[in-house]
């Protein structure tokens, strides 16, 4: 009856010491990935620079690490603004994106001392321009490009569609706009641009067919600029995928881009990738306690103390995950069951017809590479508390966030005057 070890402690430990769902990071896979990506990610031609998309899995903890390893982070509103200046993340690190930023977030990010902004319309660079004004405030602008290239998986599509609500398109009339307003503000310079195509990427002519699209852009610029290619980079959730090692799809992108700026002969800054995804997700492991199981005409269930709340991506967008029962792994997979949450949504599918040993109530689930996307998208859905969170390496656990209680529910709720009398 083996069982699953992370980071050196048994399953079992954690949940014991923990509780149920937990959220299990190995540090020592996250370290390797940062190692990788600040090994790799370099060229004797261009300056690299790598932001964490922290928008992935943002905690104190995780940024401390980040800034460890010597990376930036961008951040997409004040609340992981805020967060990242908690963190020991320098503030000259932090890039600031987002599509919608409210004017509160723009003056925070003055007042906070934030550097780099990466914008996303015309209205948002006016109101900028004016509050670098008002706070005396220089800054670095980035403009986020739209390029008709869409990502995702083994496929990628060049589009005619200028429709999406990130970016705007080069040599339009709001792109002319912006550098307008660029030339004429004494506050903000032009950095240079920044592309994100998608999410899930194993098709590295996606990633050419971006660059050489911005290697166009930045050619028409006489100074060098700098060129931000976003996140994107895939991981494995099943055995469906199969993406290239860290290591090989920054050789590569390293390469085609240094091939590539010989052959044009345009020059550039910097050049700065933002993986999010490919840093934190298979790091992760979600345990969770299988409770009662369930037979119908057509399946089986087991069902698990957590589900749509502490992951929604199954749910949101037919996600695929792979596990196993962590405190029997060698047990034959004879059952083929689905393992649905305790949500109240028939969409609390965690995982659809999955082979399984046969389980008992107060075995551990394990579901694989959900550090990406699972915590930081998690909610109070049916009033259940937010899993807590460790880091595990060589054979010791620290909790990096806390299991909410059940008095954190209600910490925001208001009493009403009936309430406050009796
Ligand atoms: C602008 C930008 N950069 C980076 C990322 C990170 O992408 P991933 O987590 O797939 O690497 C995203 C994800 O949505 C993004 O929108």
């Amino acid at each position: 009856m083996k069982e699953l070890v992370i980071g050196g402690v048994k399953a079992s430990e954690l949940t014991a010491q923990y509780g149920t769902p937990l959220y299990v990071y190995d540090q020592q896979k996250l370290e390797a990935n940062l190692e990788a990506y600040t090994t790799y990610f370099k060229s004797d031609v261009f300056q690299t620079r790598i932001l964490y998309a922290s928008k992935a899995f943002q905690t104190i903890g995780m940024l401390d690490l980040i800034a460890e390893y010597g990376l930036g982070v961008d951040v997409v509103s004040s609340g992981e603004l805020y967060t990242a200046l908690k963190s020991t993340m320098p503030v000259e690190k932090i890039y600031f994106h987002g599509n919608n930023k409210t004017t509160e977030e723009l003056r925070m990010a003055l007042e906070t001392g934030v550097k780099h902004m990466v914008v996303d319309n015309v209205m948002e660079l006016e109101e900028l321009a004016g509050l670098a004004a008002e706070y005396k405030e220089k800054l670095q602008v980035q403009i986020r490009l739209n390029v008709g290239i869409e990502a995702h998986t083994h496929e990628y599509i060049v589009t005619t569609h200028i429709d999406s609500k990130f970016g705007i398109a080069f040599g339009s009339s709001d792109y002319e706009a912006c550098i307008a307003i660029l030339k004429k503000s004494d506050y903000l310079a032009l950095e240079g641009f920044h592309v994100h195509i998608g999410s899930q990427i194993f098709e590295m002519d996606a990633w050419y067919a971006a660059i050489d699209k911005m290697l166009g852009y930045l050619q028409t610029f006489s100074e060098p600029l700098t060129l931000n290619l976003g996140g994107g980079f895939g991981v494995r959730y099943t055995d469906a995928d199969q993406p290239m090692p860290i290591k090989e799809n920054m050789a590569q992108i390293v390469t085609y881009l240094e091939d590539k700026l010989q052959e044009t002969g345009v020059k550039i800054r910097e050049v700065m990738i933002e993986p999010g995804r490919s840093l934190v997700a298979e790091a992760g492991t979600t345990l969770y306690e299988i409770g009662y199981q369930k037979k119908t005409p057509n399946k089986q269930y087991y069902f698990v103390d957590g589900g749509m709340g502490d992951n929604i991506r199954p749910s949101l967008y037919q996600a695929d995950y792979s596990c196993d029962v962590a405190n029997n792994m060698t047990a034959e997979k004879s059952e083929l069951v689905t393992v649905a949450g305790k949500y109240c949504e028939s969409g609390d599918v965690l995982i659809h017809d999955v082979y399984l040993p046969p389980v008992k109530k107060g075995d551990i689930l394990a579901v694989y590479s959900t550090g990406a996307y699972g915590y930081a998208m998690s909610s109070n859905y049916n009033r259940n508390a937010t899993p807590a969170v460790v880091f595990v390496k060589d054979g010791e656990s620290r909790v990096i966030v806390k299991r909410q209680t059940l008095a954190d529910l209600i910490r925001n709720d208001v009493k009403t005057e009936a309430d406050k009398h009796a």
